[in-house]
């Protein structure tokens, strides 16, 4: 079988490494994949957005099965596109993609279906939404409609922040289209979880649960990133909060999209927040989580591909998606300076993983046989072992010997969730 998978990321490289795991899988093209991934995957150098260039790719090389992982060529209806040219497809149509590309859409689903999510308003006017703002309860948290690289969330301490967040969001349009419809919402507070799950728009069977770490220093301070690291599981989500989210949550939420006549297969991400009133939704994403993928399917203990076929031909009941009883942690090493202004192109020294390790290459290029870095986030250092600690000790031994020149990581992945546990440092 010749697979194809769109994107370029951690994501991505984690994905194909558990593709390859089935000895059906002859072939995976990765488009654009980065030089982080040579070994595994053949990089074709089209982009994750060139979706007549993927489709002709596709149907040029006969692929057998696509997976699409961002969330731009999804919202972009990529899967869409791919199938119309015969070609079967793991990831959300258009029409369903929704979910994660207008925020005031998968509000107004949760709105209307009842699920729990923060209040809030949606504004496409200005000054409506500035004389709003004026008198808001804070903190509120501003939130541009489209998709915005994941910085188009704003939490305000003030209505003056959020007198200037709405302005850069509709005024000067700092995220382009995505704000020209803003969300003001409801501050929640509370433990987060990341919680990815395969649906075929009927079945939906959660994944491992997980927790990123999206503050780029120590203590979760700085900025806002992509995500500095993961654990799995997430020591907060228990049996009984997981039964909560499935009755109140996932289900009702496969079932809104199939009355809205959008049916969802693929990977759907729930965002969630656990607060002192339950579960809530704090976003959706159309796709695999990064770096959330890095540490939960390293725990899939069912081959990955059977899954995926499942999903695409809406017999996901069919399948027993099972997990290893073990804990995860993903360290990822980043370009000093990331998300701002970094610098790329110094050579990577890898060491060759043990048992239970994985180097997921997120931003390389390869020159000769040298890897240089190539983006913000370089690599996620993951390491499986019995218990969370052993996961988190062996993930930073692992990344202690991985070097390239003004490499960046926390220091503290998964002691929140250490804490959690009672078992805090
Ligand atoms: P998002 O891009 O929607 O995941 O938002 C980024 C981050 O902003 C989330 O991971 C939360 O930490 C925070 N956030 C988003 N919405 C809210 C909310 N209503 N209350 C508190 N924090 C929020
Ligand atoms: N790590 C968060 C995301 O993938 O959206």
């Amino acid at each position: 079988m010749k697979l194809m998978v769109v994107g370029g990321g951690g994501r991505e490289h984690a994905i194909i490494k558990k593709l390859r795991e089935n000895p059906a899988v002859e072939v995976i093209y990765a488009l654009p994949g980065n030089g982080g991934m040579t070994n595994d995957a053949v990089c074709v150098p089209i982009k994750a957005t060139d979706l007549p260039a993927i489709r002709d790719f596709a149907v040029e090389h006969k692929i057998d099965f696509a997976v699409v992982a961002p969330d731009d060529p999804l919202v972009l209806g990529c899967a869409d596109l791919l199938e119309e040219a015969g070609v079967p497809v793991f990831g959300p149509k258009k029409n369903a993609a929704i979910i994660e590309g207008s925020k005031v859409f998968a509000k107004e689903l949760m709105r209307k279906y009842g699920i729990p999510t923060a209040e809030y308003h949606v504004f496409t006017d200005l000054s409506a939404a500035v004389d709003y703002v004026r008198t808001a309860p804070m903190p509120a948290v501003v939130k541009a409609d489209g998709l915005a690289l994941g910085k188009g969330v704003i939490i305000a301490q003030t209505c003056e922040e959020a007198e200037a967040a709405v302005r850069s969001m509709m005024e000067d349009k700092v995220f382009g289209e995505s704000g020209s419809r803003v969300v003001i919402e409801e501050f929640l507070t509370g433990p987060e979880v990341s919680v990815l799950s395969f649906t075929d728009g009927e079945t939906l069977v959660p994944m491992v649960s997980s927790m990123d770490h999206k503050r780029a220093l120590d203590g979760d301070k700085g900025p806002n990133t992509g995500g500095m690291g993961t654990v799995a599981p997430n020591p907060y989500y228990t049996d009984e909060i997981a039964r909560v989210c499935m009755d109140t949550i996932f289900l009702p939420t496969i079932r809104a999209m199939k009355a809205e006549g959008r049916e969802f297969r693929g990977c759907l991400y729930f965002g969630l927040m656990l607060t002192p009133k339950g579960p809530k939704v704090i976003e959706y994403n159309c796709r695999f989580g990064d770096p959330e993928t890095q540490v939960v399917l390293p725990l899939l203990d069912t081959d990955l591909f059977t899954v995926m076929q499942a999903v695409q031909a809406g017999r996901l009941k069919e399948v027993d998606v099972r997990w290893k009883d073990e804990s995860a942690c993903c360290v990822v090493l980043a370009s000093a300076g990331y998300p701002q202004k970094y610098q790329t192109g110094y050579p990577i020294t890898l060491p060759a993983p043990g048992a239970g390790d994985e180097i997921f290459i997120a931003g390389a290029r390869r020159e000769g046989e040298t890897l240089l870095t190539g983006g913000g986030r370089v690599l996620g250092a993951v390491s499986v072992r019995k218990t969370l600690r052993q996961a988190i000790d062996a993930a930073y031994d692992l990344a202690s010997h991985i070097y390239f020149e003004n490499a960046y990581c926390r220091r503290d992945i998964g002691q929140r969730a250490l804490a959690a546990l009672g078992e805090e440092r």
